[in-house]
């Protein structure tokens, strides 16, 4: 008797855990994600896809919706963007079809292009020297130079940097007087001669000569200095087409053309031949002229006889040029008050308030 109801027990405990294992198995199984998809009606193919593409979050938010027809050709289509996801599942839940999603989406991505270029745009058209005409190059630049900020563009495409140098060459307007740009990109005629006077030696080394009205300047500038204790002379001002050539092929000759384009004017790109240039006490760097106080007080008083630093330190990439700190060039008094306080450089004063007129 004690027997039999001990193997029933026996038989009653071994049901209880065969159901406890059935149970647990059975929600296992119910809770295998596979089996959920195919359970919300995705096809083994669809769920194999599911699984390819998506990660867990997307997995559940699959799990927690109803079988969407377009989710696996959304997914598996090249254009699918994981980050996209929830907008993805919205779209299929309106009943958008496969078509219709991307080609919103590729609406939308248009928009965005046009959006970040517009706000590119209006970013130079806000800046300080923009020039209009500039526009497309300033885009250009910016998208080869990604690093320069909206600023640095301008400055470098007014300039003309973003073509090489001795290329896109124009002929210098004489009809801008003392204004007239002589550069890397800005040619004078071979056969140029400014309204010139010849210097006295009070001011002058040698036999030199200058144009008429900077020359009237430089003699106030230098009887200035002079009564500051200061001494200055011109040691180079007017040079010919011929001279200009002659002492360019002489450093070509001494130094190679690519360091004799650093600090020496190819025949007709000199600023000298206007006569509105003039080196003063020196035309060396090992002479160190930056050091002296002569070279102080030019800095801070050649603008107030209308003369400019004209390639200073640190803007070679715009002038073509060595730091020069001797070679001062007659802009007239407003002019070389203005570059002066803003602190830039003969080409970009000159392509903003010059050419831009
Ligand atoms: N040294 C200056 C750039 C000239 O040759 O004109
Ligand atoms: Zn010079």
């Amino acid at each position: 008797m004690k027997k039999r109801r001990k193997r029933k027990k026996k038989i009653k405990l071994i049901i209880v855990v065969i159901i406890i294992v059935i149970v647990v198995l059975g929600f296992l199984y119910l809770n295998y994600e596979p089996l959920k998809l195919k359970y919300i009606g995705y096809t083994d193919n669809e769920i194999k896809i599911i699984f390819d593409k998506l990660g867990d979050n997307e997995i559940k938010k699959v799990l927690s919706s109803k079988y969407l027809e377009n989710l696996v050709l959304v997914i598996n289509d090249e254009r699918y963007d994981y980050n996209k996801f929830d907008e993805y599942i919205t779209m299929i839940e309106d009943g958008k079809t496969l078509d219709e999603i991307y080609y919103v989406e590729k609406e939308n991505n248009d928009v965005i292009i046009e959006q970040e270029d517009n706000d590119v745009e209006t970013k130079f058209k806000t800046a300080k020297y923009y020039i209009d005409a500039n526009i497309d190059r300033y885009l250009n630049y910016l998208n080869e130079n990604p690093n320069k900020n909206i600023d640095e563009v301008i400055r470098c495409v007014n300039s003309n940097i973003d073509y090489e140098f001795y290329t896109n060459v124009t002929a210098t307007d004489m009809t801008e007087g003392h204004l007239i740009l002589v550069n890397k990109y800005t040619k004078l005629d071979k056969n140029y001669i400014p309204n010139l006077v010849t210097m006295s030696n009070v001011y002058s080394y040698g036999n030199m000569q200058m144009e008429k009205t900077a020359y009237e300047y430089f003699k106030k500038m230098v009887d200035s200095a002079k009564d500051d204790g200061i001494k200055l002379y011109n040691i180079s001002s007017y040079r010919s087409y011929d001279t200009q050539n002659y002492l360019y092929n002489n450093y070509v000759n001494s130094d190679g053309k690519k360091a004799a384009d650093t600090f020496s004017a190819r025949a007709g790109y000199s600023e000298h031949q206007t006569g509105l240039a003039t080196d003063i006490n020196t035309a060396n760097s090992s002479d160190h002229f930056e050091n002296t106080k002569e070279y102080k007080w030019l800095i801070n008083n050649s603008y107030k006889y209308g003369f400019i630093l004209r390639y200073p330190q640190g803007k070679e990439y715009i002038t073509g040029y060595k730091f020069e700190p001797w070679h001062y060039r007659y802009v007239g008094l407003e002019v070389a008050k203005y570059i002066k306080e803003h602190n830039i450089t003969f080409e970009e004063y000159h392509a903003y308030f010059i050419k831009n007129k």
